[in-house]
């Protein structure tokens, strides 16, 4: 149905586009404009919604929205744009959950199409047998895909530490959490993509077919493709999770206890850690979910003035293998060296483990501190950097960690694939190191800007260190800082969006490739 307000917005895109009016009735737009036909809508009222993102410090207006209500209504979309050609100045951007951090899913002038809308009309589908699989909507959350594929025991394997993020935007980074170590990120455990290009063209993608997009899609910062339907890889879901997390104050013990676990055979599921810097209180905090081992000991373990290391980790279990779960894990933790007295525990269901930053969201919600800027900085650190990178960080740059969860854990290179898009550093293991910062009101007008002239000084020192760090989640101004992003791949990078997506269309708010418009 072409709605009157599409109608109207259309031509209003029209007239914006073109510098000079055209009353001729064969300019390549107006000719698409009447064959365009969809089954959703195109709206105004929610621009300023689609502008927004959890860093909140970009707000770049788009011309409309597009609620999409099938895959060829987004096809009708692009295919539109791409006939437009250069005389037209407008992009798209594919919006997920909108939790980018620096406005990569906004799509300043042009059309953000709401991915998740999608799902109100396509549906998940569950399939059985021996490599079990789903194929979900790219708009979907990750909550809903776990609740879903739950119905019938069955799970995906790799996670990110939050599920209200979409399919579409994690796989267009990478997915990364606790799970990666050993299940690779989530772009490791995808079979297929059903992906429209920046030419309108809606095809299925894997590793067997049209694999090049399949691959490049992949850690492909939207760049090449809009993700319509992904097949997840499942198994078994885990009924029950032990919940485990010890300190640390040695930092080299810490990285070497984190090494040899996410390097043995037999191990835990999920392997994280995080970084404290002089906090006060901590372990209280966590008492309202985690049960210290020796109570009396734990209540004279001070935090304050330390920087100190937690390992957080899991081990899945069914309830009637409690036993040889226990006995799994007291030997695996005999071969750790925390401070005795930290060690906490807890046992809850797969969902409640999975969903846990969930809660605190709600919390923060109510606090008024959720939506606030995130000037967050995601660093994944080669292994042979990473005591230099702690030694000048953790105590010297930042003195204070009191604005943020610090993640900081070791992955596994070859649990990577080569062929996708997303960039590693060139070791066997490398850290994820995440400053998950907040800059509240309350702490300040300058927070966010303190904040970022830190992110500045850590990134500085990795260079004049020569620690040949990667961003994740990567942001850079200019195309110089996308070609050391990208090292010897950016030509490769630049090659195929040629091939996908030649008048880059896609994915604006990245700010790798910029629209060239012809000046008539
Ligand atoms: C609280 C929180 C916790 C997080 N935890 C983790 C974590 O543990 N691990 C981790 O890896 N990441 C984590 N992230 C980062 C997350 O992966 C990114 O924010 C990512 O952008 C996903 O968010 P989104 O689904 O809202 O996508 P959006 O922000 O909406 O989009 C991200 C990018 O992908 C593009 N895009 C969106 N949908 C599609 C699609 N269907 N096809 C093609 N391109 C698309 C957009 O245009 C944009 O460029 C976290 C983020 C938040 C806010
Ligand atoms: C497009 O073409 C139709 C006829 O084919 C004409 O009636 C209409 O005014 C044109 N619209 C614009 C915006 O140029
Ligand atoms: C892609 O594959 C899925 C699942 O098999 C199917 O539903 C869809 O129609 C296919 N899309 C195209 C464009 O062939
Ligand atoms: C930290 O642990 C390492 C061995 O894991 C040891 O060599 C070093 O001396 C320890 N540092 C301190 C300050 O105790
Ligand atoms: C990384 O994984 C590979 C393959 O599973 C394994 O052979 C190797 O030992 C692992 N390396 C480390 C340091 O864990
Ligand atoms: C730790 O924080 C306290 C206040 O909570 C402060 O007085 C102290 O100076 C800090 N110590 C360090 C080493 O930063
Ligand atoms: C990618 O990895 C494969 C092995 O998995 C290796 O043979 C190949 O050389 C790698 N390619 C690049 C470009 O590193």
């Amino acid at each position: 149905m072409t709605s009157p307000t599409f109608k109207l917005l259309m031509a209003l895109l029209l007239t914006g586009i073109n510098s000079r009016k055209s009353d001729s009735d064969d300019t390549p737009g107006n000719t698409s404009f009447h064959r365009l036909s969809i089954d959703g809508q195109f709206t105004s009222h929610d621009v300023e919604q689609a502008a927004t993102d959890f860093g909140n410090q970009y707000h770049l207006l788009p011309s409309t929205v597009l609620h999409p209500a099938s895959v060829a209504d987004i096809a009708a979309t692009v295919t539109y744009v791409f006939q437009l050609g250069l005389s037209s100045r407008v992009t798209i951007a594919a919006r997920g959950h909108g939790h980018s951090l620096q406005g990569q899913a906004q799509a300043p002038g042009g059309i953000v199409v709401l991915m998740e809308s999608l799902g109100k009309w396509k549906t998940m589908q569950t399939h059985h047998g021996p490599d079990p699989y789903v194929d979900a909507p790219g708009g979907e959350l990750w909550i809903n895909v776990l609740k879903e594929t739950l119905r019938y025991g069955l799970a995906p394997k790799s996670w990110t530490d939050y599920l209200h993020l979409t399919i579409g935007g994690t796989l267009s980074n990478a997915g990364i959490s606790g799970q990666a170590f050993k299940q690779g990120p989530q772009i490791s455990n995808v079979h297929q993509l059903e992906v429209i290009t920046g030419k309108g063209e809606v095809v299925n993608c894997s590793s067997t077919q049209n694999e090049e997009l399949f691959h490049s899609v992949l850690g492909g910062l939207g760049q090449f493709g809009i993700i319509t339907q992904a097949r997840i890889a499942l198994e078994t879901a885990p009924k029950m999770v032990k919940w485990i997390r010890v300190l640390y104050t040695n930092f080299t013990s810490f990285t070497e206890d984190q090494e040899m676990l996410i390097s043995s055979e037999k191990t835990f599921d999920y392997i994280e850690g995080f970084v404290i810097i002089n906090r006060t209180g901590i372990l209280n905090n966590w008492r309202s979910s985690f049960n210290p081992k020796n109570p009396v000991q734990a209540s004279h373990f001070k935090s304050v003035g330390k920087t100190l290391f937690c390992l957080e980790m899991t081990k899945n279990f069914d309830p009637e293998n409690h036993e040889k779960m226990m006995h799994e894990v007291e030997g695996l933790l005999s071969q750790l060296r925390y401070v005795p007295s930290t060690l906490f525990q807890s046992e809850v269901s797969y969902l409640e483990f999975l969903d846990r930053v969930h809660v605190s969201e709600a919390k923060l919600r109510l606090k008024g501190l959720w939506e606030i800027p995130h000037p967050w900085l995601n660093l994944l650190v080669p292994r042979t950097g990473i005591h230099a990178f702690a030694n000048e960080i953790f105590g010297k740059i930042l003195t204070d960690g009191s604005n943020g969860p610090i993640l900081l854990y070791p992955l596994n290179k070859s649990k990577w694939d080569n062929r996708t898009s997303v960039v590693i550093p060139d070791e066997g293991v490398f850290y994820l190191v995440a400053f998950l910062w907040s800059a509240p009101l309350s702490s300040g007008q300058d927070s966010l800007e303190k904040t970022l002239t830190q992110n500045e000084r850590i990134l500085e020192f990795c260079k004049k260190a020569n620690i040949q760090i990667k961003q994740y989640l990567p942001y850079y101004r200019t195309e110089e800082d996308w070609k050391s992003h990208f090292g010897p791949r950016w030509e490769e990078f630049k090659q195929k969006k040629q091939e996908y997506d030649p008048l880059a269309i896609l994915a604006p708010g990245q700010r790798i490739f910029q629209k060239e418009v012809a000046s008539s």
